[in-house]
């Protein structure tokens, strides 16, 4: 059966990237499929975070996923540390990744920085327990951003190599065809990878230092139109066809972020805008991201000041989530070759 997995760091500055590459396209996959959408808490602490921070940034990813419209009753919501099964099963895809597989992810690569040397064993093996969080469900299908692809290849190589390594004794558990499945990346939408407001060749990111650089999920109406009315753009006018954005990377993303919004495609937002002075496509565009934006953030406030319904969901998606995973854990244990107590 198809099964919907997918995650967000709760690492504070949920932007519109995470909204249009992630949580609106996790709103869209309820109709369709059975999903679990999980706060990825052990993945936050792969850089150190302030534990008060870390609690309220959690809780703050959970009510913007409420807020935006996932049904924790007929899905499931929960945060990752309340199910042991992932971090088990993560010790496990350790020892199934090689070392080289994990050195050439990009995102490592980056996030330590030069210093490799005093990068976290976490942020190393980050990848094995991204892996881990999709199986652990035996999950088929993963909606993410664009950015987060070569993960998913490798959660792929962990299966692949997990079923080959294991093949004889799945058979002999009973389970035909391999265990894990394959899990398959979504990555869909106008905005599936949403650029900085300051520098159109770099991603709108979490921890960019300047706030002018991303929209914020809680951001109230003025800051919105603010930051739209200050990105960078090129003096051209918008273009009328597709072709003309490129090598235009701010105009591109303003109109990818107007196409994802409004659920039109950049062809029929450029036969509305081409030709135009990008100050009033500017102006459709802040009244857009408010319009859509607001009633998001408005809910997520109310929803914050009652940390104790938040966390009330938490729980009872944490249990839902266990009664899925420990009987996958336990055959995982099985085909290893461990020992346990029925
Ligand atoms: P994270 O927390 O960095 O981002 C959450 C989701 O938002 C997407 N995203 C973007 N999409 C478009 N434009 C952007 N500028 C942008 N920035 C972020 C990300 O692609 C992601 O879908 N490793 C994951 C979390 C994770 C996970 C998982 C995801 C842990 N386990 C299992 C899927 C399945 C991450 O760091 O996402």
């Amino acid at each position: 059966a198809e099964r919907v997995f997918s995650g967000v760091q709760p690492t504070g500055n949920l932007h519109l990237g995470n909204y249009l590459g992630a949580i609106q396209r996790f709103v869209e996959m309820q109709k369709s499929h059975d999903c679990i959408y999980c706060v990825v808490d052990q993945h936050a602490i792969t850089v150190w975070q302030d534990p008060k921070g870390l609690q309220n940034a959690i809780r703050e990813v959970t009510a913007a996923f409420l807020a935006a419209g996932i049904d924790p009753k007929a899905h499931i919501v929960f945060n990752q540390s309340q199910v042991a099964e992932h971090a088990e099963l993560a010790w496990v895809f350790n020892c199934v990744a090689r070392m080289g597989w994990l050195s050439r992810m990009t995102q490592f690569k980056e996030k330590a920085g030069k210093d490799r040397e005093a990068a976290s064993v976490g942020l190393f093996a980050y990848p094995a327990l991204m892996a881990a969080d999709i199986l652990v469900y035996r999950a088929t299908h993963v909606p993410v951003g664009e950015d987060q692809k070569q993960h998913l290849e490798l959660a792929r190589d962990i299966a692949t190599k997990f079923n080959n390594d294991f093949a004889e004794s799945i058979a002999s558990h009973g389970h035909n065809g391999g265990f894990f499945p394959l899990p398959e990346p979504l990555i869909q939408g106008a905005a599936t990878r949403v650029m900085s407001l300051r520098d159109g060749t770099k991603k709108m990111s979490k921890s960019d230092p300047s706030d002018l650089s991303r929209i914020n999920m809680t951001d109230d109406a003025d800051a919105i139109a603010s930051k739209i009315r200050k990105a960078r753009t090129d003096p051209e006018p918008l273009p009328g066809e597709e072709a003309g954005l490129k090598g235009r990377p701010e105009a591109e993303n303003l109109v990818a972020i107007f196409a994802a919004l409004s659920g039109r495609t950049v062809a029929e937002v450029l036969a509305e805008f081409g030709g135009g002075q990008f100050s009033t496509f500017k102006t459709a565009l802040a009244d857009l991201t408010v319009s859509q934006l607001a009633p998001i953030a408005g809910e997520m406030k109310r929803l914050m000041a009652e940390p104790a319904h938040i966390d009330a969901v938490l729980a009872d998606g944490s249990e839902r989530a266990r009664t899925i995973a420990a009987p996958i854990m336990a055959s995982v244990k099985d085909i290893v070759g461990f020992i346990r107590s029925r």
